[in-house]
């Protein structure tokens, strides 16, 4: 494939941009795969947790997907925490804004605010007022965000639990990273900045995550 001439943008013409986007597509439509490469950097440390990261998540995903629940819904719960090690103070970001061109916006509200809810079982520990999370109970997705929490991802720590393996859910990612990034809006292969943006506000503490 050919490639841009341009050493600077307001050089830069058509055809550039047609060879770019080109690429773009391609890039694109190879974001899942990289996506769950970079789950698999969750293996290992366990943090001092029963299990490590990676167990967990697919234990959170497969606890979701036991109870029935949609395909979306599935792979948030397998990747809500892939941002764990570059993050590791405020993760739950870095799965929301991967996740956000492909599914629904109450779904990225849901990721963007798990470590809050999931505050719920846990921050009294740290004397942080576990009920933090009510200032959002009228907000449309508290419940999902709660159910979430309270019966996947907080109980997704039992090193016993019959987790399905990761190539089960990969074609689960595969399906959702398929979708029209923000439903066909503005070209994927804007230059960095030009991108569709802003999203809610984030609650969150700094303190331990899961
Ligand atoms: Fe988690």
């Amino acid at each position: 494939m050919n490639q841009a001439r341009f050493t600077r943008f307001d050089e830069s013409t058509a055809d550039d941009w047609a060879i770019i986007d080109a690429h773009f597509q391609i890039y694109q439509n190879d974001a899942s795969r990289r996506v769950l490469e970079h789950l698999l950097r969750l293996k290992g440390d366990n943090h001092g947790y029963p299990i490590d990261r990676y167990a967990h998540c697919l234990q959170t995903a497969s606890r979701a997907l036991d109870a029935g629940i949609d395909e979306e819904t599935v792979v948030c719960a397998l990747l809500h925490d892939i941002g764990d090690d570059l993050a590791p103070a405020n993760h739950a970001e870095i799965a929301a804004a991967i996740l956000e061109p492909y599914i629904d916006p109450l779904n990225v509200w849901m990721i963007r605010h798990h470590e809050l809810f999931q505050g719920y079982h846990y921050r009294a520990f740290y004397g942080l007022d576990p009920h933090a999370r009510e200032a959002y109970r009228d907000h449309p997705a508290y419940a999902r965000t709660a159910r979430f929490c309270d019966e996947w991802d907080q109980r997704a720590f039992d090193p016993d639990y019959p987790s399905r393996p990761l190539e089960y859910f990969v074609p689960m990612v595969e399906r959702i990273f398929s979708r029209e990034p923000f439903g066909g809006a503005p070209s994927g292969g804007a230059p960095p900045g030009d991108a569709p943006a802003e999203t809610s506000g984030v609650a969150s503490d700094t303190k331990v995550r899961s």
